[in-house]
């Protein structure tokens, strides 16, 4: 079927017009970073988030993706969806809203997993810098 007949809308939108695309500081205490490959076909997503430790929010969200396009559609979703939420709250956002919310089909599945992996891999790897930081201070987020 022709591709405008197979993605909703959504899809298409964000993946014309990412959000949020690019880096963040991989050094910077205040930055987690999250990269994860899909092993159902070898794509690639890495998420960052930079978080105030003050407040425990996610303050900007920023990914690059090789992959197709609904993996390109739920991380620049997912971006947009963590930024401002307070860790918990973003660790709470799973595959199938992603997947729900982007009207992702059945096979396309696994590209949604992919983001919901990123988000918790990013915020583990925030937690762990946190940890060893000898001055953390703050809410545990
Ligand atoms: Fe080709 Fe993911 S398998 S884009
Ligand atoms: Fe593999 Fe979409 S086809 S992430």
């Amino acid at each position: 079927p022709p591709l405008s007949r197979s993605y909703d809308p959504k899809v298409i939108e964000h993946f014309e017009n990412p959000r949020n695309v690019g880096t963040l500081d991989r050094k910077s205490a205040d930055v987690g970073t999250g990269l994860v490959g899909a092993p159902a076909c070898g794509d690639v997503m890495r998420l960052s988030i930079r978080v105030d430790p003050a407040t425990g929010q996610i303050v900007e969200s920023v990914f690059k993706t090789f992959g197709c396009g609904s993996a390109i559609a739920s991380s620049s979703f997912a971006t947009e969806t963590i930024k401002g939420k307070r860790l918990e709250e973003a660790l709470k956002i799973s595959n199938r809203q992603i997947a729900s919310e982007l009207k992702l089909p059945p096979v396309k599945l696994h590209c949604s997993m992919l983001a919901e992996d990123a988000i918790k891999a990013a915020i583990a790897d925030y937690r762990k810098k946190q940890a060893a930081a000898p001055r953390a201070q703050g809410p545990a987020a």
